[in-house]
């Protein structure tokens, strides 16, 4: 934030006739109290001053205002509020521009919707995203967007919250004008004069009308039905529906304080409390530890070793962000194959349109491959990423230890095994550490970063750096049997696995924990990832627990070559044309009978009570995992599970819920 003393932030200059108003708030610009009192100071300037005739807004740095300084939210107010001052830009007699660069988000959108006019860089972006922190825009931008944009465009992006790039922008009414060049104060100077020129300056947006027709009136219903099928238990979306269909029956000034109850209810909820949360955990996570200095490499070359699942995924990842990568495998046919499904699925995202032809023309070049460690010499990080086997792991670290340089990094993608004794197979383990990515790789957005005892700060600031260029939420955590997302996820899915034996089925476990918000129920998940995977995991684990119940249907499925969907058969059976899952009354009989042997008694468990079970044994064993050290921050934990597991973002985490609950 701009240092106390050092210079306002917000300053205006006089350039000619046209008063320019800087707003220099690093890092992105927030609407803090200063901010705004200065702004309405600059304001009233050039307004009493005779010589101004237009007013331009502009920001300093990376960003247009990025939106409402979300660590006021929840304090005592502070005046002027930002209605305050949308209102006075509204109003003043003189025309505003807003010039637009970076992220002009929430607060930051809903000023520049209150100026007369708009221009912005070809880079710059807009966007309400308030639903993803639990809120609806509260400065007006439900009763201002639809105004400007249309009301089509205006549901489609504040119920999703989807940022718009400048040319959409320009083609919904959005803004005005799209810079070429990067002189955005010059083109914006230049874009007032001319409009002054040219006289008849438009309507102030309060002053633009919406009519309440049937035409209107089927958009906000058919978006209506839209929204409350895709929100899935979070409010938010809803809300800003209801306030945004106000803009078509209210009058501007009413529909303001319709707005404005909305959103007040919204920031009493504890979905926003969560969201907010979660957003302020992300980049918490992203932080080193006061311990570590952050004293990163530059990585500009990688390797993948493994060119199964998760080894594909990974090369992409580099490959994504435009680093080059190897993926070596043991013999030349496996290594065509990989590449091969690799070049596959670039062509399936660009005949989907998620990338150009040219970007998978680009990322396959960027992708070569080896037989051969000697190949790997130059490259500065090694991913290795071959089945969960210590003596595979050692061979291949040793092998990398005698061919890679001496300060390139060696991580290994192991889920489960004890990083240290993998490090012991290198003359230097301090350049060993983890690199836990989620499959499939090159989507997941969660990245485990397992630093071992001996692991230098070098290489644990240099793969958190790489995380964030490789676009990924990271999260640093210490080495354990599961480190800390899986072995979590393990605890839950022992308890469902308990509840099972107790009598609930596999679609009551999987109903209920969907309808708590979970993206799928987690027997679906092992079905889906394989039941063979967890049960070999669980065998080598040196310290398993002494509970005969511990894991036994999914270990007696397994034992009876039921693996999932790849079998056919797993918690559930599959159709073999259309691969829809089935309930499948053998499969619930086997674990009858397996809890008989088990003299566990068959309870009827109501679904309240399987959620209250499954997110308590997640926080439970997340508890245990901090006073381990394994993780140093609660918050950290529920990083991982909104980002690695599905759990819903809007109840922020499962420790977060615990704290809620004041479990
Ligand atoms: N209020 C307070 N702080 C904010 C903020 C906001 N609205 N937006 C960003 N910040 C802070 C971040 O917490 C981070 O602080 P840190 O460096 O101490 O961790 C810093 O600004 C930079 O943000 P970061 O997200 O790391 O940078 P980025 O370049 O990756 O992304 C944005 C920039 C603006 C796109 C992203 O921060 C964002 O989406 N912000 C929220 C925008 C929003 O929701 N606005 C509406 C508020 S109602």
């Amino acid at each position: 934030m701009n240092p106390a003393n050092v210079s306002p932030p917000v300053t205006l200059a006089k350039h000619g006739d046209v008063a320019v108003i800087t707003i220099d708030n690093p890092p992105v610009n927030v609407l803090s109290h200063a901010v705004r009192s200065g702004l309405l100071e600059c304001l009233s300037q050039a307004v009493a001053d005779a010589d101004i005739r237009a007013v331009v807004i502009i920001c300093a740095g990376r960003t247009f205002i990025a939106g409402a300084d979300i660590t006021e939210f929840g304090k005592p107010p502070q005046s002027p509020s930002l209605l305050e001052v949308v209102a006075t830009l509204d109003d003043c007699p003189k025309p505003i521009f807003a010039a637009l660069h970076g992220t002009a988000l929430g607060g930051g959108l809903e000023t520049a919707l209150a100026c007369r006019y708009r221009i912005g860089l070809k880079t710059a972006r807009i966007g309400l995203p308030e639903v993803h922190l639990g809120l609806i825009p509260g400065a007006g931008g439900t009763q201002r967007l639809p105004r400007v944009a249309g009301l089509n465009n205006a549901l489609e992006m504040i119920t999703s919250g989807r940022h718009v790039g400048a040319e959409e922008a320009l083609a919904m009414g959005a803004i005005d004008e799209v810079v070429n060049g990067d002189d955005l104060l010059a083109a914006a100077i230049d874009f007032s004069r001319r409009t002054l020129a040219q006289g008849n300056l438009r309507s102030r947006t309060s002053e633009l009308e919406l009519e309440d027709s049937a035409d209107n009136q089927d958009i906000v219903s058919t978006w209506k039905k839209r929204v409350s099928k895709k929100a899935r238990g979070q409010e938010s979306p809803l809300v800003a529906l209801e306030a945004i269909s106000q803009s078509i029956k209210l009058p501007f000034a009413e529909g303001l304080l319709k707005e404005r109850e909305l959103f007040l209810g919204c920031m009493g909820s504890a979905q926003s409390r969560a969201l907010r949360h979660i957003f302020f955990a992300e980049r918490a996570a992203a932080k080193l530890p006061d311990s570590i200095p952050n004293t990163p490499t530059d990585i500009k070359s990688a390797a993948v070793i493994g060119g199964g699942t998760m080894g594909r995924g990974i090369a992409m990842c580099f490959a994504n962000k435009n680093i080059p990568v190897t993926v070596v495998e043991m013999q030349q046919e496996q290594l065509d194959l990989a590449l091969r499904a690799i070049d596959k699925t670039y062509a399936k995202m660009s005949s989907s349109g998620r990338i150009s032809e040219q970007q998978h023309r680009q990322r396959m070049a960027l992708i070569s491959g080896s037989c051969d460690h000697s190949s790997l010499a130059r490259v500065d990080v090694v991913i290795e990423a071959v089945f969960e086997k210590l003596e595979v792991k050692h061979a291949i670290f040793s092998s990398l230890d005698k061919h890679c340089k001496p300060e390139a990094i060696l991580a290994t993608n192991t889920s489960y095994l004890d990083i240290e004794a993998i490090a012991s197979a290198v003359g230097d383990p301090s350049r060993v550490l983890g690199m836990h990515f989620f499959s499939p790789a090159h989507i997941m957005k969660l990245l485990e970063v397992v630093r071992t005892g001996q692991t230098s700060t070098v290489a644990i600031s240099s793969m958190m750096k790489l995380g964030k260029i490789l676009g990924k939420r990271s999260v640093l955590v210490g080495n354990g049997f599961g480190f800390a997302a899986n072995r979590m996820y393990s605890a839950y899915g022992r308890e469902g696995q308990q509840m099972l034996l107790e009598g609930v089925t596999p679609t009551q476990l999987d109903q209920a924990m969907k309808n708590w918000g979970m993206a799928m129920g987690p027997a679906a998940v092992l079905d889906m990832s394989g039941i063979d995977i967890g049960y070999n995991a669980r065998k080598q684990n040196p310290n398993p627990p002494a509970d005969p119940s511990y894991f036994r249907p999914a270990d007696l499925l397994a034992e009876q070559g039921y693996f999932g969907r790849k079998t056919g058969r797993g918690f559930y059976r599959y159709d073999p044309t259309t691969g829809k899952a089935q309930e499948d009354p053998e499969i619930i009989e086997l674990i009858r009978a397996e809890a008989q042997r088990l003299n566990v008694t068959p309870v009827e468990l109501p679904e309240s009570e399987i959620q209250k079970r499954m997110v308590g044994a997640i926080a439970t064993e997340g508890e245990a995992i901090l006073t381990e050290g394994i993780a140093t921050r609660a918050s950290d934990l529920d990083v991982i599970w909104v980002n690695g597991y599905g759990f819903p973002r809007w109840r922020g985490g499962p420790m977060h819920y615990a704290s809620e609950q004041g479990d």
